[in-house]
């Protein structure tokens, strides 16, 4: 498989040739930017230095820093504590803080009016401010609400909320109290989210009566509903009042938040918890259909996310940083919520959409707000090239300083816009690699350090604690620069996935196993002559739709639940706007024969949307009497891959298939659909 995979990532480094080399003044590296610069030693000034102690010292480099940027209520005994075979992790043992009290309370005792979220709904110009006091004030009372519903120490909260500061407070309560927050998209279906809360077994739903996106609402309570038909484990639903629309409300289960709150009070003390105590799980894709619930550590993960959003972005208190993603992904998690609040800075909750009211939102609401950094995803810069500069340039963008990418690889053409146009060639743009698994990012240029030029379409460089390394199909290290392999990563960061919830055989299969001694990405990588990381695509059977992970299996599975369908393999193919779309081989069964093709189609994308979410629909079903397997029966998903991206003239040798002919009969269905 890996060898494949190479073929189609050189293929890919060939088109990113990139001519005007865009080189960018940097400013010197100083303590101002690093405080705790002195603390290594006189011979490490650079960032280079820095980044090579961070991977040879990693327990001294990430102690000093967990002491002087995080808030302990007990210091640690024991730096780091880790076996990457066993996918064993211990970051600042003995160690026991409290993640709220170092996102909320120290800033509100500070500064109890510096403004810690701008929550931009989703109609324009309808914006509301909260301070570091309300905020503390905020998780407080939905902390004592918890308790009052009998959450406790290690409970699990789903959340299923709309973008908001009462989203950002609740996942700061549950950690208040010790709890562990799972937050679950909002635009995943009923069947998803009971999955997900059920593999939890989530005690507590923290939901909205609907939510509003693009002008449109969206019923997210009746969902609510639809998915605890079959969710034993809640019994408590608060429900915010978005919208303020009438929703049905179940005797003894469910209570408005607002009314609920009015009767707690404003003073909820802070559990000290242990380091590596979880502080949240979140839901994504794998190579089976069962979604994993990665888990995070308390102090390592809130550590890593504030430490990478300091320093990817050069960020300073009192900018305002504008990450649009969606806080149901890890994303949000870690730059919209705990990286920025982390850091004591003033974050932007977006709840619309690049196009809503028109494709200049973005760039509207930055001249509005004054937004420093605008960190989102290629894909909606793919998108909003298509209508235009004028939707850019009509907006006054001078306030912006860094530009992020993040979730796929950027083309060039986004990288183009977004440097060029977006910022004006002024600002800095970081593509920054990382994982829900990694926590926070793990590649990205690093412009605030002196001699990074940056390369478009590149991540190029590992960020502290990281060491990427590229491994060959017989999992040895491939050494020297314009080279391809698997990305690894061969030291700990305190930032790393724990476990998967309930399963970590399956953690350290998926992670550990693959190249003993390393962690394995999934993705694979190109270093180029100089030495910069290039990611060119996932190496398993996940894709990646509009920056959102789904794994092919997920849909595979969907598709078998129609009773017509006999069996379903799914691809993805390049997509000019989606990065990747859903390609869906289907066989029927053979009473489908009075069924016209149309109406199945159209009822399977249903069952997909129903089932998983909009994102996840096939763009494309074709349905065939056959797919080309081996002749031990594995589907040969290569050959399904090249035709779905019209590529059928590259598929090698197929004489070696079960039945090869069924392959020419795919091909021309896929010429003519
Ligand atoms: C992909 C999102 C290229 C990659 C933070 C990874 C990227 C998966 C980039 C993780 C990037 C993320 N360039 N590919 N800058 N960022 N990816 O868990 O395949 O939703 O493995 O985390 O997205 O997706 P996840």
């Amino acid at each position: 498989m890996v060898k494949i995979r190479l073929t189609r990532l050189l293929e890919h480094c060939a088109k990113q040739q990139f001519t005007s080399k865009s080189v960018i003044q940097r400013r010197p590296f100083t303590s101002t930017q690093f405080p705790e610069l002195s603390q290594f030693g006189d011979n490490i000034s650079s960032h280079h230095d820095l980044h090579k102690y961070s991977i040879t010292e990693p327990e001294k480099f990430w102690s000093i820093l967990a002491r002087s940027r995080l808030d302990w209520s007990q210091d640690f005994d024991v730096g780091m504590s880790c076996d990457m075979s066993a996918g064993q992790f211990s970051w600042f043992q003995g160690g026991k803080l409290n993640v709220s009290v170092n996102c909320v309370d120290r800033w509100a005792a500070l500064d109890p009016e510096r403004i810690a979220l701008v929550w931009e709904k989703d109609e324009p110009g309808d914006t509301v401010k909260v301070t570091y006091a309300q905020l503390k004030t905020m998780v407080a009372k939905i902390a004592n609400l918890l308790k009052q519903a009998g959450v406790e120490k290690g409970d699990v909260v789903g959340l299923y909320l709309p973008v908001s500061p009462i989203a950002v407070a609740t996942m700061l309560a549950t950690a208040r109290i010790g709890a562990v927050h799972s937050v679950i998209f909002a635009g995943f279906s009923s069947d998803a989210l009971a999955t997900r809360l059920n593999d939890a077994k989530a005690k507590v739903v923290v939901t909205a009566d609907e939510a509003v996106r693009g002008g449109k609402r969206i019923p997210l309570k009746k969902t609510v509903d639809t998915a605890l038909e079959n969710v034993d484990s809640v019994k408590n639903v608060f429900v915010m009042r978005r919208t303020g629309t009438d929703v049905n409300m179940v005797a003894n289960r469910d209570t408005w938040l607002d009314d609920g709150l009015s009767g707690c009070t404003d003073d909820c003390a802070a559990v000290p918890v242990d380091s590596e105590d979880p502080l949240f799980l979140l839901y994504t894709s794998g190579s089976t259909g069962k979604p994993k619930g990665v888990s995070h550590s308390s102090a390592g993960y809130l550590l890593y996310a504030m430490v990478t959003m300091k320093h990817a972005f050069d960020y300073n208190q009192g900018e305002l940083f504008g990450c649009v993603a969606d806080i149901g992904w890890i994303t949000g998690h870690s730059y919209v919520v705990y990286g920025p609040l982390g850091n004591g800075g003033t974050s932007l909750l977006f709840e619309s959409t690049p196009t809503y009211p028109d494709p200049g939102r973005y760039w509207e609401t930055v001249e509005r707000l004054k937004i420093n950094h605008f960190y989102g995803a290629p894909t909606a810069l793919r998108l909003l090239i298509r209508y235009g500069d004028d939707y850019v340039t009509k907006y006054d963008r001078s306030s912006l300083r860094k530009l992020g990418s993040v979730g796929e690889p950027i083309n060039i053409e986004a990288w183009q816009w977004f440097h060029d146009v977006i910022g004006e060639k002024r600002c800095d743009v970081v593509d920054t690699w990382w994982q829900t698994e990694t926590g926070g990012i793990a590649i990205s240029p690093r412009p605030s350090a002196p001699g990074a030029p940056l390369a478009p379409g590149k991540p190029q460089r590992p960020m502290f604690g990281m060491d990427p390394v590229l491994l060959d199909d017989k999992g040895k290290i491939v050494e020297g620069n314009k080279v391809d392999g698997a990305l690894c990563l061969a030291t700990p960061w305190p930032g790393i996935a724990r476990t998967l919830f309930g399963d970590h055989d399956r953690f350290v299969n998926t992670y550990f196993s693959v190249y003993p001694g390393y962690y394995f990405t999934g993705d694979g990588a190109h270093r180029d002559e100089n030495g910069d990381y290039q990611i060119t695509g996932r190496m398993d059977d996940v894709i990646n739709v509009t920056g959102h992970r789904l794994g092919t299996a997920e849909v595979e599975e969907v598709l078998t639940e129609h009773p017509l369908v006999a069996e379903a393999a799914v691809v993805g193919f390049p997509h000019p706007v989606k990065g990747e779309g859903v390609y869906a081989y289907v066989i029927l069964k053979e009473m489908s024969e009075q069924v016209s093709e149309e109406k199945l189609r159209e009822e399977l994308r249903k069952i997909v949307k129903t089932k998983i979410s909009g994102f996840a629909i096939p763009e494309h079903i074709l349905f065939t009497p056959g797919l080309p397997k081996t002749r031990s029966g594995k589907i040969m998903r290569r050959i399904l891959r090249k035709i779905a991206a019209d590529k059928s003239d590259e598929l090698g040798d197929i004489s070696t298939l079960a039945e090869p002919d069924v392959v020419q009969i795919i091909i021309n269905k896929h010429l003519h659909k």
